[in-house]
Formats: structure tokens, sequence, C-alpha cells
């Protein structure tokens, strides 16, 4: 049934099946209780019965099953954050030998975790411009078993054509993966465009609330039974209870917030980009996006929560437009009910080296606007007040 409900049927009703409660309940434990020795047997031999919370558990399915729904997947395992989420699906994808390509424009967790983290594992790394699918093709190896990408990327907004990369690593028979927390599946369903697996930080859209760390990934039965089993429950990053009910009952009006996401941001990158002091704007469904013809594509369902822009007068203008916001809040994060202000190369990609931001088009003055629910006349008048 799941696969023929619209998007709000499935972020509302999908997990539910199965419960007598209306509202889901929180299944706040460690372990489960077996009626017989040979029941605990039993329930190893099988694993049709839950076990213990790392292995799952009721509230986690309940997120998991949200998720894969909304993505269109066969399955989805909940993960603690966002990087465990990045960091469970690599290392399902990977091993040592191997190859991989990323796209610059990554966030900077994830940029850290492939380029430092991966080789130390004995896991050989490329990283490509993501504006450009010759550039994955080019960059193919015999040991290349993976790709990499974000899109939108985080913060540049860079996008990546999931369609065009996708037809090339099938060609090599290499996995491709996809970050969708900035667009969401609102908005780009990458599974159907022939990407194998979408990660999340559920921390952000999803969960949509600023209040639950976690993240999943989502694919074929066979990629997730693997990511479940090896790096969820070997290396441990499972989400809790908690947070997985938290963000389970906020995917409930994902769809609605996200509608109004989209819509809110649209404005706020219109209206920046008439204003003289704002030296560029960029925003997918934005004309100035030098991708808009790709965004209107493959992102169908609209351009995002985001909007990142630089003022004509750099980072010292950027910094003062942060300091005179009051309704606004400066800090990181995206995704919230609250429009989020951001100065990326002083915070969230401080850590990536210069030279690194230079080629993923992250400039000193970059400002990032995670625009909230707020009404809108009140988001672009704090914006008017603080810029003067
Ligand atoms: C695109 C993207 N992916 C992954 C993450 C990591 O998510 P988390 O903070 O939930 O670990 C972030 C965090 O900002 C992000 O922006």
């Amino acid at each position: 049934m799941t696969k023929t409900w619209g998007i709000h049927t499935r972020a509302i009703h999908a997990g539910d099946e199965d419960t007598r409660d209306v509202a889901p309940p929180l299944h706040l434990t460690n372990t489960y209780r077996f009626h017989s020795a040979e029941e605990a047997a039993r329930a190893f031999e099988t694993e049709a019965l839950p076990i213990y919370t790392r292995w799952g558990n009721p509230t986690l399915a309940l997120m998991e099953h949200k998720i894969a729904a909304l993505e269109g997947a066969e399955a989805a395992v909940a993960t603690a954050s966002g990087m465990a989420a990045v960091s469970a699906a690599l290392l399902t994808a990977l091993q040592a030998g191997d190859h991989v390509i990323a796209t610059t424009g990554l966030y900077s967790g994830t940029y850290h975790l492939i380029a430092e983290e991966l080789p130390r594992y004995g896991i050989t790394v490329t990283e490509v411009a993501g504006d450009d699918p010759g550039n994955f093709a080019a960059a193919i190896r015999p040991a290349t078993r993976a790709i990499y990408l974000e899109s939108p990327g985080n913060p540049t907004l860079g996008l990546n054509d999931l369609a065009a990369i996708a037809n090339v690593a099938r060609a090599h028979g290499v996995t491709t993966l996809v970050d969708n927390t900035f667009a969401t599946p609102y908005n780009q369903r990458p599974l159907d465009l022939g990407i194998d697996v979408v990660i999340h930080s559920a921390t952000k859209f999803l969960g949509g609330h600023g209040d639950a760390m976690g993240g999943a990934v989502a694919g074929s039965s066979d990629f997730i039974t693997r990511a479940r089993k090896g790096a969820i429950r070997k290396f441990g990053g499972c989400i809790a209870p908690f947070n997985a009910w938290l963000i389970a009952r906020g995917i409930e009006t994902f769809p609605l917030r996200m509608a109004r996401h989209n819509a809110n941001a649209l404005r706020v990158a219109e209206w920046l980009s008439e204003r003289p002091d704002v030296a560029w704007v960029r925003y997918p469904w934005h004309a100035a996006h030098p991708q808009h013809a790709l965004a209107r594509q493959q992102m169908p369902g609209g351009g995002g929560g985001v909007v990142v822009f630089e003022l004509a007068g750099g980072t010292k203008a950027g910094v003062r437009l942060l300091d005179g916001v009051q309704l606004i809040t400066r800090t990181v994060s995206l995704g919230d009910t609250r429009t989020l202000i951001t100065h990326a190369a002083s915070t969230t990609h401080r850590s990536v080296p210069r030279a690194a931001r230079a080629a993923a088009g992250i400039t000193d003055g970059l400002v990032r606007l995670a625009v909230g629910l707020e009404d809108i006349e009140d988001i672009v008048a704090d914006l008017d007040r603080a810029l003067g």
C-alpha cells in the first residue's frame, strides 16, 4: 500500500501498520524478554524477534519505515547522527584496497571523513568538481567501488547531475551514494534517478525541530542488511529510541514543513537578489543558480530551505549582518522551524583547508541562511533592518 500512497500519507502512516496504538509508542528498552531458553535460541537464529536495541527496536523500525517509504527504498537503517549514516554507508560500500570518487562540494564532516579517515583504512580517494559528470567518468579506475555525492552540497548548493553520474557508475559496476539532506525526499528522490544509496542527516529537515540528532541510510534490502549487521551493529552507531521517536514524529509533518521551507527560501532568494548590497545569491530554484535548469528537473518538488549569498561588502559586511539580526538565530545547522544564519568560512567549514574551500566554491564572505517557517514578512524585515 505504501507504494501508492502520496507523500503526506506515507509520512504519517508508514511504519504504523502493525501496532494498535494510534500515536506510535516509544520503546525505551535495551533488551527483550524471552519466554523460554528455546525462544531465546530461536530469536538469535532467525532474528525474527527483537533482541537488543543496537540490533533493532520497534521505535527505530518506525523511523526506518518512514524514511524508506519517503525515499522509495526497499529498506532503511537509522543511525545515531548524519555522520553515523555517512560512515556506515561508506564502510558498507568500501574495503581496504578500494578507490572512491567524491565531489568537492561536501559538508565539512564528510570531507574530513573521506579525505583523512578513509585513507587510514587503505581506501584511496579522488576528489572531483561535482558539476560535470565527465569528471567522475574520467576518475574511474579498476579499483573504483563507489562515487560519493551531496546534492545540493553544503554550503555552496552546487548540484551533481544524479541521473548522468548514476549512468556512468552503472556502466562500471560502481555504487553511487548521495547525501540527500539538503534536498530531502520532498524535493528529490535519488533512487528514482538510478542512485544506489541515499544518506540523511535526520537532525535537519526530517526531524525538523532542532531537538534530536539522527541519520539514516536507505537503499536495497541487501545493502541495508549489510549496513545494519556490519557498520551499525559492530561499529555501534545506533540511534537512541527517544531520538528515533522524535524524528518519526517530526516526519509526520515533514512534507507540510518542507513546502513552506521551499516557499520561504525562494522568496528570500528573490528578495536578496534585488538588493544592490548583495554581490551574489545562490538558490537551486532561482534563475541565478548556474545549474538552475538541472535543479528544476532533478528537484521537482522545490529548491529546498537553504539560501547562500555574499554581500558586496564581503566578509566584514557578512559578519555585521550576523551581528545585526534579531529574529534570525546565529547558529550552525539547518532544517529547524526557526531561520538560522551561519558564516561558513569561520564556523562550519573553518576546519577545511583554505585551498579545499576555494576548490569547493566556499568564499570567505559566504553567508548561509537556513530559512525557517516563520512569516516571510518577518524574516525579510529582520534581514532588511540588519542590512541597514
Ligand atoms: C549535508 C550534511 N550531511 C551530513 C551532516 C552530518 O549530520 P549530523 O550533524 O546529524 O551528524 C550534515 C551536518 O550539518 C550535513 O549538513
